[in-house]
C-alpha cells in the first residue's frame, strides 16, 4: 500500500531523509514514487519515478538537492494506471501533496475545479486534493485554513501531506482510515510525517499517532514542534510512543530476502509468543467465537477453529471482513470477535470491528503491531509477537498468530515440541530447489488437507500464488472429487498435506483418486507413515517428503514452515522478487 513521508528541518539534507524513508516504505508495496521539495528560492519541485524507489534516488542524486521541506510517496496505484503522470506528488499553484487512501467523491469535486478552470494531469482521484487546497487558498484562505477547509469536503480514506511554497515552514498533514504518525529526530532539528514507524526507524525515536479526523502541523519557529488538531478543531495532545522498530528490524541480517529471513525467525518468534503470552482472558465464559480478518490472518483463524471446538467446545465462526461487514450480521448473543491482524491498518478488518463495537459488542484483536488503528480501537488488545514483518507474504507472523490462538484454549503447550517441529523444517536437508523446479511450470497448482491441515493447505496456496504467481487453489481433500479433480492432468501438481494424523488414510485415499487421473503428487507426510503409503511413493508421478513425527496439535507448526519454504523457492525459481511481489501490499488500507 501507498508509503507518504514529509520532512521539515533546519538542515538542508531533507531530499536525503526523503529516499531513507522511501527505502523503508517499499515494504508496503508500491509501484512509483515521487518527491516534491522547496528549493532555496522556496519554488515547488518535483521529481517522480515509475518502478522502485532506487530509480528516483539515482535521478535525485545527480542533482545534489538542497532543501528544507519535502514530501515523498510510494504509490500502490487504485485510481489511473501505473504512469508518472499518476505518480505522487500532485500539485497546484505550488501545493503540493501526497496521499494513502481513496478519494469517493473526486468525480464531482473534479468536475467542480474544472469548471473552476484547473487542468488536471493524472487519472487520479488524489490530484483533486492539491487543486482544491489551491482553489481555496485563491478565495484568500491561509494554508492551514485552505487545508482544513478541503480535508471537511472530503469523502472516503486519506492520510495526506501538504506543503506550500509561500509557507515553507510548515507541514500539514490530515487522517482519516489511513495510518499516520508524527514525530522529531532526536536533536529536535528535524520534524516527519510519515505512514509508519517503520518508514521512520532511522529518523525519528519518538512517535504520536493521529487518530480518526486528526489534523497535524509541523513547524519550524525558534525550535521545530509539532501540534495536533482534533477534527473540531481542538488542539490535543496524543501520547507519544518509542519508535520500535530496530536497524536489525529493517534490515536482512545477511539473508537474500527480508522473507527468508523472517522464514527463519519461526522458531525464535515461538519461543517468544510462548513466553510473552500473558492474555488471561478466559474464552470459555463465551458460547460463541467470531474470528474476523483477511488473507493469512484469515487462515491462522480457520486453524484456531479446529483447536477451540476440539478443545475448548466452543462453536467458532471464521469470516473474511470484507464479506463480514456488508451482509448485516446478526451478532451472536455472548460472543467473543477477534480481529486477527498482522499490520493492524487492514481497512476491511478495521471497519468489521467498528461494524461490530457499534452494536455493542466487545472486540478483541490480535496484531503484529500494537500502535496499528484496529490495536488503538480495540476494547482489548492481544500482540502477536512476530517482531517487525518487512516481507510482503505473511510468514513468521502467521506462526505467531496461530501458536497465540492455540495459547487462548489451551494451557499445557509443549513449546520445545513446537520449536523441534520447525527447526527440523529449517534445519532439515530438504532440497526444496529440485521441489520447486517440478512445481514451478505447473499450470495449476492444488494444496490439499484434512482437518486442521485445510488452512494451511488454504495458507500453501495463498503464499505459492502471491510470489510465483501461478493459479493454486487450496481444498478439502475430500472435496476434490467434487468438482476440481476435472482439473487434473498431467499438467497440474497437488501438493497433499498428509501427516500421520487421524485423517492420513483418507487422505492417501484422495491422492490414489488424482494419480488414477495421471496428476502429479507432493505428498507431504510424516516418517512415522512411510511404510503406510501403500506402495504410491513408488509412482513416479509422486514425490514424497517426510517431515518429523509430532502430536497431532503441533503438525501445523512443521507443515507451515515447509509450504513457506516451498513457496520462497518456488518464486525465486521463478526469479521473483519474494519481498515486493507484483500487484500487492503489506498493508492494504484501500477498500
Ligand atoms: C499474506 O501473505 C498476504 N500478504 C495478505 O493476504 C495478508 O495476510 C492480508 O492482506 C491481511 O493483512 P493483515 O494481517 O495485515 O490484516
Ligand atoms: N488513490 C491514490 C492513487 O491511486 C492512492 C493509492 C493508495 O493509497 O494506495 O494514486
Amino acid at each position: 500500500m501507498c508509503g507518504i513521508i514529509a520532512s521539515l528541518s533546519y538542515s538542508d539534507n531533507v531530499s536525503k531523509d526523503l529516499i531513507s524513508a522511501l527505502e523503508r516504505l517499499e515494504y508496503r508495496g508500491y509501484d512509483s514514487a515521487g518527491v516534491a521539495y522547496l528549493d532555496d528560492n522556496s519554488s515547488l519541485k518535483r521529481i517522480r519515478t515509475v518502478g522502485k524507489v532506487q530509480h528516483l534516488k539515482e535521478v535525485l542524486e545527480k542533482q545534489h538537492i538542497k532543501a528544507h521541506t519535502g514530501i515523498g510517496h510510494t504509490r500502490w496505484a487504485t485510481h489511473g494506471k501505473v504512469t508518472e503522470s499518476n505518480a505522487h506528488p500532485h500539485t497546484a499553484d505550488g501545493v503540493a501533496i501526497v496521499h494513502n487512501g481513496i478519494i469517493e467523491n473526486y468525480q464531482e469535486l473534479k468536475k467542480q475545479l474544472v469548471n473552476e478552470g484547473y487542468i488536471f494531469e493524472s487519472e487520479t482521484d488524489t490530484e483533486v486534493i492539491a487543486k482544491l487546497i489551491a482553489s481555496h487558498i485563491k478565495t484568500g484562505e491561509q494554508f492551514f485554513e485552505a487545508f482544513q477547509k478541503s480535508i471537511s469536503e472530503l469523502v472516503g480514506t486519506f492520510a495526506i501531506v501538504a506543503i506550500y511554497e509561500k509557507e515553507p515552514d510548515i507541514l500539514l498533514g490530515a487522517k482519516k482510515g489511513s495510518p499516520m504518525a508524527v514525530g522529531l529526530s532526536p536533536d529536535k532539528q528535524s520534524g516527519y510525517i510519515a505512514s509508519d514507524a517503520v518508514a521512520l526507524s532511522t529518523l525519528a525515536n519518538e512517535l504520536a499517532y493521529l487518530e480518526e479526523g486528526d489534523i497535524v502541523v509541523v513547524r519550524k519557529g525558534r525550535q521545530l514542534s509539532y501540534e495536533i488538531f482534533e477534527s473540531n478543531g481542538q488542539s490535543i495532545r496524543r501520547e507519544t510512543v518509542p519508535n520500535k522498530v530496530s536497524l536489525d528490524d529493517v534490515s536482512k541480517k545477511g539473508y537474500d530476502s527480508f522473507m527468508l529471513k523472517e522464514i527463519f525467525e519461526e522458531a525464535t518468534v515461538a519461543r517468544r509468543t510462548y513466553e510473552k503470552f500473558n492474555y488471561d482472558i478466559d474464552i470459555s465464559e463465551f458460547d460463541n467465537i467470531s474470528i474476523i480478518a483477511c488473507g493469512t490472518s484469515y487462515y491462522a483463524g480457520a486453524v484456531a477453529k479446529y483447536w477451540i471446538e476440539d478443545i475448548a467446545k466452543i462453536h467458532v465462526d471464521v469470516e473474511i471482513a470484507s464479506e463480514f461487514r456488508y451482509r448485516n450480521p446478526v451478532f451472536a448473543k455472548n460472543s467473543l470477535y477477534i480481529f486477527i491482524s498482522q499490520s493492524g491498518e487492514t481497512i476491511d478488518t478495521l471497519c468489521a470491528m467498528r461494524l461490530v463495537k457499534e452494536a455493542g459488542i466487545k472486540t478483541l484483536a490480535l496484531v503484529n503491531v500494537d500502535t496499528s488503528s484496529i490495536a488503538r480501537e480495540a476494547d482489548f488488545v492481544l500482540k502477536t509477537e512476530a517482531g517487525v514483518e518487512i516481507g510482503v507474504a505473511s510468514t513468521k507472523a502467521f506462526v505467531a498468530q496461530i501458536l497465540s490462538l492455540l495459547m487462548l484454549c489451551y494451557k499445557n503447550i509443549d513449546i520445545k515440541a513446537v520449536e523441534l517441529s520447525i527447526n527440523a523444517v529449517l534445519n532439515g536437508n530438504y532440497d526444496f530447489t529440485r521441489l520447486a523446479n517440478k512445481i514451478k511450470n505447473s499450470r495449476s497448482l492444488f494444496y490439499i488437507g484434512r482437518g486442521v491441515s485445510y488452512p494451511i493447505a488454504l495458507e500453501g496456496a495463498l503464499k505459492i500464488k502471491e510470489l510465483s504467481y501461478i493459479s493454486a487453489e487450496g481444498y478439502p481433500a475430500g472435496e476434490i472429487k467434487h468438482g476440481p479433480i476435472a482439473i487434473i492432468d498431467e499438467n497440474v501438481y497437488t501438493m497433499a498435506l498428509a501427516p500421520y494424523d487421524k485423517y492420513f488414510d483418507k487422505t492417501i485415499s484422495n491422492t490414489q483418486e488424482i494419480l488414477a487421473r495421471n496428476g502429479k503428487i507432493l505428498l507431504i507426510t510424516t516418517s512415522d507413515a512411510k511404510d503406510l503409503l501403500h506402495g504410491i511413493d513408488k509412482n513416479d508421478n509422486v514425490e514424497c517428503v517426510f517431515l518429523p513425527p509430532n502430536s497431532p496439535l503441533y503438525l501445523p507448526f512443521s507443515l507451515t514452515t515447509f509450504i513457506h519454504l516451498l513457496a520462497y523457492y518456488t518464486a525465486n525459481a521463478k526469479g521473483h522478487d519474494v519481498d515486493k511481489p507484483r500487484n500487492l501490499a503489506k498493508s492494504v488500507t484501500v477498500e
